[in-house]
């Protein structure tokens, strides 16, 4: 297996009598899961994807990837939320946070609409300009306002590049099956459309067409990211609980809350997962924080963190834990060169590889931290590999709905992201919005 929950450093927070009690807690949430018997349980295609993909849609997805790769030089993938926090994770877990600025016979990979920032469209206006472009715009409603402004912009951009075959070419939406304004307006012009399935929500959207055509683009090998997930099933929907790494995690996520630690920091001590962390906190985050509960999930990316947030977490307000992301192998080895007149005093790092001092570096801070009362679990992955993301995907959805139920709240629904819509449709002055926009400017006085 790719993954391993080492528990070492949580022996002085976690007794063994407290994961005997609450086992029965993390079983019978696993089971309401696998029985689909708890709220939300419409939305569990995620579940069974791993080994249930529709295979035609997979190999669609694969042949589009090829033809876009050969079209263009840049792909504009646009969407918000679940609609592109997994592409994004897997491209910079998988390839580097640098794919972009780096050589290789992939295009360009630019994700918008996940922000109405003027500057920011502007910029990726500049970058393509004289590129040839293709556009993957990714909503499931169909209907959310950031990705459905910049799909407007860049059909525009497109239409007037390619003319309006041209584009027709150039543009893949993915979105429902059937229903929303993109899926009737693909149809309308021709677009070539995949589906978002209906029983699985944005956040746990990665493995299906949302995440996996862009991922195809960059050339990863979306195969094994799916034998990934298929393995981590198999282990984690079987294994008993004191051998079962997921349904541990989010018993030990239950415990620490209980006992006031209500902040739980993903820490990787590799810039390549920064997206996989902003990704996690959706999950985690829309799943759990409702009904005035949840754990706040926040992250870091060490060494670099440890010299800004490094010092509220060994001394600040102790309310927080730490889950620590361990990949154990580097694709690449660099080392520190040796230098005769030691000016710098670095020779004892002479011949060093980066991997095993960063590694190290993650040593020294497990036993900083847990000697400040940080409570640490540790999440140890083989590498970076397809196969890995695909298991690590798996292992925090599954431990994610296991871990909501436990928490008593629906971990499929995101009631809370309407209350700023409403309000900024009415301050726009969308129709059917007047009544609120009146109450709210009253309130502005
Ligand atoms: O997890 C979710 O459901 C949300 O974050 C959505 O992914 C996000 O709001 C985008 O929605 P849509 O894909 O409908 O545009």
């Amino acid at each position: 297996m790719a993954l391993k929950l080492n528990e070492k450093f949580l022996k002085d927070f976690i007794s063994e009598n407290e994961m005997r009690a609450i086992e029965p807690q993390a079983m019978n949430a696993c089971a309401t899961v696998v029985g689909h018997s708890g709220p939300g349980a419409d939305f569990l295609g995620w579940l069974d994807l791993p080994v249930a993909y529709d295979k035609d849609e997979f190999a669609r997805v694969k042949a589009a990837a090829e033809r876009i790769r050969k079209m263009c030089d840049v792909l504009v993938v646009i969407g918000i939320g679940g609609s592109y926090l997994g592409a994004r994770a897997a491209i910079e877990f998988v390839t580097s946070p640098l794919y972009n600025t780096l050589a290789k016979d992939t295009p360009q990979i630019y994700f918008t609409g996940n922000s109405i920032s003027a500057s920011a469209m502007h910029d990726l206006l500049e970058i393509c300009r004289g590129k040839d472009i293709c556009v993957n715009v990714v909503s499931k409603s169909g209907t959310t306002t950031e990705p459905a402004v910049a799909f407007r912009i860049f059909r525009g951009l497109l239409e007037k590049k390619y003319g309006v075959d041209g584009a027709r070419e150039r543009i893949f939406a993915t979105t429902d099956k059937a229903r929303g304004t993109l899926k009737e307006f693909s149809d309308a012009m021709g677009y070539e459309t995949f589906v978002v399935p209906d029983d699985i929500g944005g956040r746990y959207s990665v493995l299906t067409s949302v995440g996996l055509l862009p991922i195809a683009c960059a050339g990863i090998d979306v195969d094994a990211m799916m034998r990934g997930a298929a393995d981590a099933r198999e282990r984690f929907l079987s294994a008993p609980f004191a051998e079962n790494d997921c349904l541990r995690y989010a018993a030990i996520r239950n415990i620490l809350l209980r006992k006031g630690k209500v902040t739980e920091i993903l820490a990787a001590y590799e810039p390549a997962a920064q997206m996989l962390s902003e990704w996690w906190k959706q999950l985690y985050g829309e799943s759990e924080g409702k009904d005035n509960r949840g754990l706040f999930p926040a992250s870091v990316v060490f060494s670099t963190d440890l010299h800004s947030l490094g010092q509220y977490i060994q001394q600040g307000l102790r309310n927080q834990f730490e889950t620590v992301l361990d990949i154990r192998t580097s694709p690449v080895s660099v080392s520190v060169p040796d230098d005769p007149a030691n000016m710098d005093g670095l020779n004892f790092l002479s011949g060093s590889d980066l991997h095993d001092i960063n590694r190290t570096a993650m040593l020294g801070t497990l036993f900083a931290h847990t000697d400040g009362s940080v409570p640490n679990a540790v999440i140890e992955i083989d590498d970076r590999s397809a196969y890995t993301f695909g298991t690590l995907v798996y292992f925090f959805e599954l431990a994610c709905a296991v871990s909501g139920y436990m928490l008593g709240v629906n971990p499929f629904d995101q009631p809370g992201v309407e209350a700023y819509k409403k309000n900024m449709f009415a301050l726009l002055g969308k129709p059917g919005y007047e009544e609120k926009r009146a109450a709210l400017e009253a309130r502005m006085g």
